[in-house]
């Protein structure tokens, strides 16, 4: 495995896989990565002959500079996992590599990036948007892998990929957890024992919320996760969302096939992600 600093090296390097007519999977990160990461990675390395990693804390994405500064990182031990997964290539720029220049574009991605994290996180999916666009540029991927733990940011690389029209495939891959149902994450690493220990109630209630869903309003069911959290001690809901799998248009009546709960959470100052498929 190849570890590259430069966007000439590695673009370099994949221009030549594609001569020699190699398939290239591409999994973009930010690092201090887990098993969530690795299915990700692996499936890429199953399906394609040549796997690319990315590993870069994109400052541009973080609308909360305390978030940016206490970013877990470990490369050697993100590098030893990503050798062990097979992946032939980990592209590791540094801030001034990616931008140097401040980047000033702003995409216009549409309904997707207003709501939930596009409403509570600001210039977020921009930031987004801005360096997954650049790394498909230097990569040139056939299929890039995202997770459904973070579901909207996959449909808004979605909608990136349409209008911009960059031919690669996005390939969706399922939530990755923990035995207690805790949605794997780079985070969870920073939250104390306590809120460690609280935090697997988001998915109970997620699943909670599955159970109601076949016989009650979206409505109805918001409700009741939202009183479960106001009378939890230590958890604070942001939000709790029952809306469309493909437009993220809310629902609030009878909810129909392919609806979702989305949720965020803070657990102390750690803000976590969470859903699930309601029907
Ligand atoms: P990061 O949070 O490091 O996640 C990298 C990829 O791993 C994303 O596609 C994310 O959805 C996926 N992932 C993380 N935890 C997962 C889990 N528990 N189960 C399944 N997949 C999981 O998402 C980002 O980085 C950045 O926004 C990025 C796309 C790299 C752009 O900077």
């Amino acid at each position: 495995m190849i570890t590259f600093e430069t966007i000439a090296e590695t673009s370099n390097y994949v221009t030549q896989l594609k001569k020699d007519e190699k398939s290239v999977g591409f999994v973009p990160t930010m690092g201090a990565l887990h098993e969530g990461h690795i299915s990700l990675v692996k499936r890429s390395v199953f399906e394609n002959d040549f796997t690319v990693v990315s590993i870069f804390v994109n400052p541009i994405q973080f609308n909360n500079p305390e978030d940016l500064a206490k970013y877990p990182t470990d490369l050697k031990r993100d590098q030893q996992m990503l050798e062990e997964a097979g992946v032939g290539l980990v592209f590791t720029p540094s801030a001034k590599e990616m931008y140097p220049e401040p980047s000033t574009k702003v995409y216009d991605l549409g309904f997707v990036t207003t709501v939930m994290e596009g409403k509570f996180r600001p210039g977020h999916f921009n930031g987004v948007a801005v360096v997954v666009h650049k790394l498909f540029d230097i990569v040139k991927p056939d299929k890039a892998y995202f997770g459904e733990k973070d579901f909207q940011q996959l449909l808004v690389i979605k909608e990136l990929v349409q209008r911009e029209n960059i031919p690669v495939e996005i390939v969706p891959c399922a939530i990755s957890r923990e035995n207690d149902g805790l949605a794997r994450s780079s985070r969870n690493a920073r939250l104390t024992p306590m809120m460690r220990s609280a935090a697997p109630f988001i998915y109970k209630q997620l699943l909670k919320a599955k159970e109601m869903a076949s016989n009650s309003t979206a409505k109805e069911v918001e409700e009741y996760v939202i009183k479960a959290f106001n009378e939890h001690p230590l958890l604070e809901l942001e939000y709790f969302t029952i809306a469309d799998g493909v437009t993220l248009n809310p629902i609030k009546g009878k909810i129909p096939d392919n609806s979702y709960g989305f949720i965020a959470v803070f657990a102390g100052d750690i803000r976590l992600i969470d859903n699930i498929r309601l029907i």
